[in-house]
């Protein structure tokens, strides 16, 4: 068996430098549990969860997501975190909890770390193994607290600015996440390849590359780069378990990477999967250039949102043209649909084959 270890595997006490990204709308418990019991560090995904909280403002129907008995948000986040710790009692697997804490979210990401925090309370095996929470979409200062009940702490950034300012709030790692990933990205297209190693650089916490991750060859290029593990989404929709629609997995499988396309989306821009939604969205976010381009924030256009909601219907409905999928230009390099386990010990087995040859292919005799 392949082993690659980084101080991220010490930090977590997870056996493979890799992280599952939050995803929602889904609560990505059945993914969660597969990357967590292969070993790598799985993560339950509260965004959707808030879609009860606040109807108006989530282009998501809770009821067609979660069921008509759609419970409030803490009570779906209390369950998730019993049934993914159900599902990795066996393999002593751990797992974290993702938290988008854009200031128009700052309700839910209260409830959810309260939550977060009463569950490991609660119980002691969820104590040991739910490690993490990853906050991300907002300022990180304000939840320095997490770490006060002893979970660890990692915070999603876009930019060297933005690294130095959640090193400065105390976060135990960084995941820098570049322009190619799926769904929310940052304002500046500041893609992996120039901000992984630029943050790397900059900072000395722990730093995990996250967006275009796939396989091992990323995997090694991301070690290189400075960074001490990946964060992937796009490539776990992929997977056998994972909690998305077949018709979104199908995409992913599908699309070259030229087809995703960025617009406005909940919280800022998203990355989307190509297709007559996606470029719907798109051509009216021009109407908000050039102060969409320029990072500039635009007040809620109510014209999108309706667009998103529809998305959303025709996900649930199967219209794939109109259907609302985000996804990374990693789709390019997606071909196939393994089991999340065949995935993460090919990443491994490869990333290693690439890092003990090419030193003896390029550095000659
Ligand atoms: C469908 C989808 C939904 C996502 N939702 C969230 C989310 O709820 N919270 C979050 O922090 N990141 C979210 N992300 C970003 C991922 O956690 C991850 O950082 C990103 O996908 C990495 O880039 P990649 O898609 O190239 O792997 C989402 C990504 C995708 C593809």
């Amino acid at each position: 068996m392949s082993v690659i270890h980084t101080e991220l595997c010490d930090l977590l006490g997870i056996k493979h430098p890799i992280l599952q990204g939050g995803m929602g709308p889904y609560k990505t418990e059945d993914l969660a549990i597969a990357v967590s019991n292969a070993g790598a560090l799985g993560v339950i995904s509260s965004i959707g969860m808030a879609a009860t909280l606040l109807p108006e403002a989530a282009p998501i129907d809770a009821k067609r997501l979660f069921g008509s008995d759609a419970d409030p948000p803490m009570a779906i986040l209390e369950k998730s975190i019993e049934a993914v710790a159900n599902g990795t009692k066996k393999s002593g697997g751990i797992f974290g909890v993702n938290v988008p804490v854009a200031a128009e979210f700052l309700i839910a990401s209260e409830m959810f770390v309260r939550q977060t925090v009463e569950s490991i309370q609660s119980d002691s095996d969820i104590e040991r193994r739910l490690r993490v929470i990853v906050t991300s979409a907002g300022n990180p200062t304000p939840w320095a607290e997490i770490k006060k009940h002893g979970l660890l702490w990692f915070h999603v950034v876009p930019s060297v600015y933005h690294a130095k300012k959640a090193e400065k709030a105390g976060v135990d790692a960084i995941i820098a996440s570049g322009h190619e990933g799926g769904a929310h990205i940052s304002w500046d297209p500041v893609h992996s390849m120039v901000l992984v190693p630029a943050v790397a650089k900059a900072v000395k916490t722990p730093v995990i590359g996250a967006g275009g991750f796939c396989d091992g060859r990323s995997l090694a290029a991301a070690l290189m780069m400075g960074a001490a593990g990946i964060q992937m989404g796009t490539r776990f929709i992929a997977t056998q378990e994972s909690d998305f629609e077949p018709m979104w997995k199908q995409a992913v499988v599908n699309r070259e990477e030229r087809q995703t396309l960025a617009g406005r989306g909940l919280f800022g821009p998203m990355r989307f999967i190509r297709n007559k939604r996606a470029e719907e969205i798109v051509e009216r976010t021009l109407d908000d250039a050039p102060r969409f381009y320029l990072g500039e924030p635009v007040e809620s256009n109510e014209a999108i949102l309706d667009l998103e909601r529809s998305g959303f219907t025709d996900l649930m409905d199967g219209k794939e043209d109109t259907a609302l999928m985000f996804g990374g230009e990693v789709v390019g390099r997606i071909h196939d649909l393994p089991t999340t386990a065949d995935l993460i010990n090919n990443i491994i087995t490869e990333a290693k084959v690439l890092l003990e040859t090419v030193p003896g292919k390029v550095l000659g005799r």
